[in-house]
């Protein structure tokens, strides 16, 4: 099989780039691990800046966003029984939107799928050949039956777990990594948000955040020990701990359920550079991970393919390779300060178990100073919204 651009990884990134390009006439054939189910079956968080608001409407996919997506000028941020807003629209002029990550890749296979798109499903023993040469090709199995594809470029989209990441040469690679001594305990349940905004509560018990997918699904979470499994906590003692980490006016108001859905994920901060090897681009989760605070694995996932699709558009439409050259360099320079500010949101939110008492100290006046500064409230408000591209 030959195709322009081969896409690895049939997850947010790899389906937006391949939806793009396919809006521009340039053909891409995605390749994914698991099955379409599968892929759809994950629980991501779900707030949209305004950059992967604009792609999906440049990609034709946004229509039910639109319909369905809730648009949140601000969030709630409590530390104890103080709360208080940061007003997204006052400071920025602008807003996210609280769309379930889901959704925004079931409305792009279903693009893909209403285009004749090429994706195949259960691939296994992926291999990336000649990245570094002018005639790339991947070799897979399906089926059982060994398969190739002819390529002119590799796009990487297959997650912190993929493949593509390793295809760029130790020598080359450098790799930078943090890890967090906690994870986030969620819970998916049929209750109506306990808030119409997000709240990120800092509590002396540790973490928590109260979100939401629609106004009858609701999405919990509380920082948890790494040694904790989903199993060790039932409902009950979730919804405990949630209560004694949010204001007592919320906890007052919160409804309880079943939880359709509990999970543990760890927190990591990652950082591949370059981005790029050869005719072989990383993007999305393959090439960076930032801790969930922030909400902006998808969201610089897209800004990745912002950068990618309109350099290899310049590349088939204009003879021009500027785009392509300059990927690794653009698209890291946002991910480093994606990376910094889910970092400094993170260490404002969440207990350590190190933390001194000087450390609390400066934590809570960390909190206090975001209270009462509108230019520390624009500077949380413009990461939060999302830099521009
Ligand atoms: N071959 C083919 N597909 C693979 C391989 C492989 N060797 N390895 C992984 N995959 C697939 C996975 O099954 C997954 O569907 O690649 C996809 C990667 O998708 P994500 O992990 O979701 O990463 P990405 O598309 O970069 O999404 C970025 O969106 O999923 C959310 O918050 C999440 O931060 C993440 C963001
Ligand atoms: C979610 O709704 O899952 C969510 C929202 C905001 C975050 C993280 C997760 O910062």
């Amino acid at each position: 099989m030959r195709t322009q651009v081969a896409i690895i990884g049939g997850g947010p990134a790899g389906l937006l780039l391949s939806q793009l390009l396919h809006r521009r006439g340039i053909d891409s054939v995605v390749l994914e691990r698991k099955t379409k189910e599968y892929v759809l079956g994950r629980i991501r968080a779900g707030v949209l800046e305004q950059g992967l608001i604009r792609l999906m409407e440049e990609a034709g996919c946004a229509e039910r966003m639109h319909a369905e997506g809730f648009t949140h000028d601000g969030t709630q941020i409590s530390y104890g029984d103080e709360m208080f807003r940061v007003d997204f629209a006052e400071l920025t002029g602008t807003s996210v939107m609280v769309y379930g990550q889901t959704e925004v890749t079931r409305d792009l296979y279903a693009a893909r799928e209403a285009a004749g798109g090429k994706t195949e499903f259960n691939v296994e023993d992926v291999v990336i050949h000649n990245a570094d040469s002018a005639a790339p090709h991947v070799s897979y199995r399906v089926g059982g039956a060994a398969r190739r594809i002819d390529c002119d470029f590799i796009a990487g989209c297959d997650g912190f777990h993929g493949i593509s990441r390793q295809a760029i040469p130790l020598d080359v690679r450098r790799e930078y990594e943090k890890i967090y001594p906690f994870g986030w305990l969620g819970v998916l349940s049929e209750t109506p948000p306990v808030n119409h905004e997000l709240i990120y509560a800092n509590s002396p018990r540790g973490f928590a955040l109260c979100s939401m997918r629609n106004d009858k699904l609701s999405r919990y979470y509380v920082q948890c020990s790494l040694s904790d499994s989903p199993g060790d906590w039932t409902d009950r003692a979730f919804w405990e701990e949630l209560k004694r980490r949010i204001p007592a006016a919320q906890a007052d108001q919160l409804v309880t359920g079943p939880s359709i859905e509990k999970s543990i994920a760890p927190l990591r901060s990652f950082v591949t550079e370059p981005m790029r090897w050869g005719r072989l681009f990383l993007c999305g989760d393959a090439a960076h991970i930032v801790p969930p605070t922030g909400a902006k694995g998808l969201n610089t996932a897209a800004s990745d393919v912002h950068y990618l699709y309109n350099g290899l558009r310049d590349f088939y439409e204009n003879g021009s390779s500027r785009g392509i050259d300059s990927y690794s360099e653009n698209a890291l320079k946002r991910v480093w300060k994606v990376e910094r500010f889910s970092w400094w949101f993170s260490s404002l939110l969440h207990r350590y178990p190190d933390q001194s008492e000087f450390d609390l100290k400066i934590q809570i006046a960390e909190l206090e100073f975001l209270r009462s500064n509108k230019a520390a409230q624009l500077a949380m408000a413009e990461n939060y919204v999302g830099l521009p591209y």
